[in-house]
């Protein structure tokens, strides 16, 4: 099983199911030229989070990790057109190509892309009004997962839905030794799960162009 049949069944799904979207192509394009890595979502992702989120009926979705705003154009998709989302970016030059790609897409007074470390922003959040969410997109620094999906239940209620990115690793996940800070938070995010009686949650290993890593889904049911 190799990287290269991943990406092609990948291709394969992208042209027969998801279709090519000049939007998303043209976000994706603008992220390699401004020279942002490669890291969002794939298309097959985009449109899972886009399914997932249009179940769930989301009005109101936080993101946390912009990057150039791939995976918060899926997401802006599937809401209601009086929907709302807010999605948070500790990088500037990221936040800008974002807006621009957003405002693109249509959605540049749907979304809202705030610059700043999100743990800080998060903090100042838990002050305001502007919770609780329907869904929660879980995609910035890994190392920080427990405290942003510590965040993630304060400001969910009754069916809001939260997906972590990354949780898999390159099966490093089951690796309880390992020293690697991304490693010890996707452990620790399965610890929290373990012991959390307010949700259920599962994790999906995924192998595809992004190579082989996985998501967390969790519902919050109280
Ligand atoms: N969700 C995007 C990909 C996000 S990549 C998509 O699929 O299209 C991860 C992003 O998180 C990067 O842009 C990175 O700059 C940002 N990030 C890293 N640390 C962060 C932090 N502490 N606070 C907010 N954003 C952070
Ligand atoms: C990285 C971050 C991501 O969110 C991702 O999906 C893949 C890679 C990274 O920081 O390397
Ligand atoms: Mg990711």
């Amino acid at each position: 099983m190799s990287q290269e049949l991943w990406n092609s069944v990948d291709a394969y799904i992208a042209d027969r199911i998801i279709g090519h979207d000049p939007v998303l192509e043209g976000a994706l394009e603008a992220a390699a030229a401004a020279g942002l890595p490669a890291i969002s979502v794939s298309p097959a992702q985009g449109k899972l989070l886009y399914l997932l989120a249009r179940v769930q009926g989301a009005r109101n979705i936080l993101e946390i990790g912009t990057l150039a705003g791939y995976s918060t154009i899926w997401l802006a998709r599937a809401m209601p057109r009086y929907g709302r989302l807010i999605t948070m970016e500790v990088d500037a030059s990221h936040a800008a190509v974002a807006r621009e790609n957003i405002a693109k897409a249509g959605y540049g007074d749907v979304v809202d892309v705030r610059v700043g470390p999100a743990m800080d922003q998060l903090t100042e959040m838990a002050r305001g009004k502007e919770v609780p969410f329907d869904f929660v997109f879980i995609d910035a620094d890994k190392k920080n997962i427990p405290g942003y999906f510590e965040f993630a239940l304060k400001f969910s209620k009754p069916g809001t839905v939260i997906v972590i990115d990354n949780v898999v690793r390159e099966g490093r996940i089951a690796d309880g030794e390992s020293d690697d800070e991304s490693v010890q938070a996707v452990r620790a995010l399965h610890d929290m799960l373990s012991q959390e009686r307010r949700v259920s949650a599962t994790t999906i290993q995924t192998v595809g162009s992004k190579g082989y890593d996985g998501f967390t889904i969790v519902l919050v049911h109280e």
